[in-house]
């Protein structure tokens, strides 16, 4: 349907609406003075279409002429315009009338939440840049295949997938992901300890709704990733941000007087965004402290497929039989974004919980896509594609180092990079920092400063640069740029 057949239908609806309320005057008088008043009050706007009278005799099941009688004074008082054989059409006015007195608008007061997110949220990175952290190759995503995919998915779907849904994401992708997650991830699985969320977000979210309580401690990586960060912060948890050495989070760095926690947030794949691997004595330390302090483990494994000279360490969550660890995943990194899938892997202790509140708070759905994605799956396409992904980004990798080599030589520190989709680049001091981000905010580009994932205490500085979601060519000239910024702030 067209979107003026659509604004032709909400008109004559409204106009049945008013036919009822204003009984008192004649049907021209009503048809009339609703349609004067919606013109002269601008909610009919100079231009709009007015529908056919033929069209709204239908609708409103009142004679034709009665119809033609009401346009015409509308004609004649020079509210409507008639185009020849187009219609007639709303006139443009010298005023428009106030509807009614301004009220001053309510004044607007965040609650302290809110102030502690909106905060939080100043530092959300608008559109996609050269050097964007955690952004996948979108240009090589093979959007035509997934997009024949979901046509097929939708053109099948079943009639109840649109009925409201309770049990925690559609059984077919759930099983999938299963298989997935035990024999890539040797997380400890079956398909009922799953729950499909929208994204790694959410489940943090239902995280912190079901197990905490305002106020209540929590460990965060210190440096952390930013999202999390920003949800915990909203749901009013006390963080404690737990420093990250060359192992991850390290329990024994906590402050001596801190409270147990209550959850305890790592990224021991991949940490974000050192880059470090947490190796298997500290995951056994941390599981021990952990059960000792009666602590939750939130293990966030969001980019652990791209490892390029070592295979994928096993989770941490598939260490022990009865853990404490919810493992949380996310599609955002291997598949897109804007997909917004995730989802928990629960202990079998919380996985009923989990599906109830996740009913009653966000209400589940979007099964058609959840099909087509279990299908991608289950037919190959998902590893196929993260196998093709994993050269694409060793390469992407390649070329921002070939372009920051002259700046390296000079002292620039580079990560590893065996894993990922970002290097880190380490800095020597917060004024060089603060100097290449408001110099490259100058010349069009945007930085990403390693300070900005610091809760409190000694920031080191540096930078975090994405490189998985830019073409060779981009990183190429952006890592150029980068790299001759250094040398003359260096050379200063
Ligand atoms: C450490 C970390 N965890 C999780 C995510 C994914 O979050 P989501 O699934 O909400 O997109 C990201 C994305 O940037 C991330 O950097």
């Amino acid at each position: 349907m067209k979107q003026r057949d659509a604004a032709s239908d909400w008109i004559a609806e409204a106009l049945a609406l008013r036919l009822k309320v204003d009984k008192k005057l004649t049907l021209v008088q009503q048809l009339y003075c609703a349609l004067k008043e919606w013109i002269q009050h601008g909610e009919l706007a100079a231009g709009d279409l007015l529908p056919s009278s033929r069209h709204l005799s239908g609708m409103l099941g009142i004679s034709r002429n009665t119809v033609l009688a009401a346009m015409d004074r509308l004609l004649a008082e020079g509210l409507l315009s008639a185009h020849q054989g187009a219609g007639l059409y709303v006139a443009r006015l010298p005023t428009i009338l106030p509807r009614a007195e301004i009220a001053s608008p309510l004044p607007v007061r965040y609650s302290s939440r809110g102030q502690r997110l909106l905060k939080l949220g100043e530092t959300l990175s608008n559109g996609h840049h050269a050097f964007a952290p955690g952004v996948p190759a979108l240009d090589l995503f093979p959007r035509e295949q997934w997009q024949r995919l979901l046509r097929r998915h939708y053109h099948h779907a079943e009639m109840g997938w649109m009925d409201y849904q309770t049990g925690g994401g559609l059984p077919e992708l759930k099983a999938v992901l299963c298989d997935y997650l035990r024999l890539s991830r040797a997380v400890r699985c079956q398909p009922e300890q799953i729950v499909i969320t929208q994204g790694a977000q959410q489940a943090f979210e239902l995280i912190t709704q079901l197990l905490t309580d305002h106020g209540d401690s929590m460990w965060m990586e210190e440096p952390g990733y930013g999202g999390a960060q920003a949800c915990f912060l909203a749901a009013g948890l006390s963080i404690t941000p737990v420093p990250v050495d060359e192992q991850g989070l390290n329990p024994s760095l906590a402050p001596a007087n801190s409270p147990p926690p209550r959850l305890i947030y790592v990224t021991p794949s991949h940490q974000y965004p050192i880059g470090v691997t947490m190796p298997t004595p500290r995951r056994l330390a941390l599981l021990d402290h952990a059960s000792h302090a009666g602590s939750w483990i939130i293990e966030d494994d969001y980019d652990s497929e791209f490892r390029y000279d070592t295979p994928p360490t096993p989770s941490l969550q598939g260490l022990a039989a009865q853990t404490s660890v919810i493992y949380v995943g996310t599609f955002s990194k291997v598949l897109y974004p804007g997909l917004r899938l995730g989802y928990l892997v629960l202990p079998d202790t919380l996985a009923e919980a989990f599906k109830l509140a996740h009913a009653r708070l966000h209400r589940e759905g979007n099964y058609p896509v959840q099909s087509a994605l279990a299908e991608f799956i289950a037919n190959g396409h998902f590893s196929r594609h993260i196998s093709r992904m994993r050269s694409a980004y060793r390469q992407r990798q390649a070329c921002l180092r070939q372009a920051l080599a002259p700046a390296v030589t000079k002292g620039l520190k580079l990560s590893e990079g065996h894993a990922g989709m970002h290097l880190l680049a380490t800095l020597q001091s917060a004024e060089e920092e603060a100097l290449l981000v408001k110099s490259a905010n100058e010349s069009g580009l945007t930085l990403s400063p390693l300070s900005r994932y610091y809760l409190s205490g000694k920031k080191h500085p540096g930078l975090v640069l994405g490189y998985a979601g830019s073409t060779e060519d981009q990183l190429l000239e952006s890592g150029r740029w980068l790299s001759d910024a250094y040398l003359s702030i260096r050379n200063n």
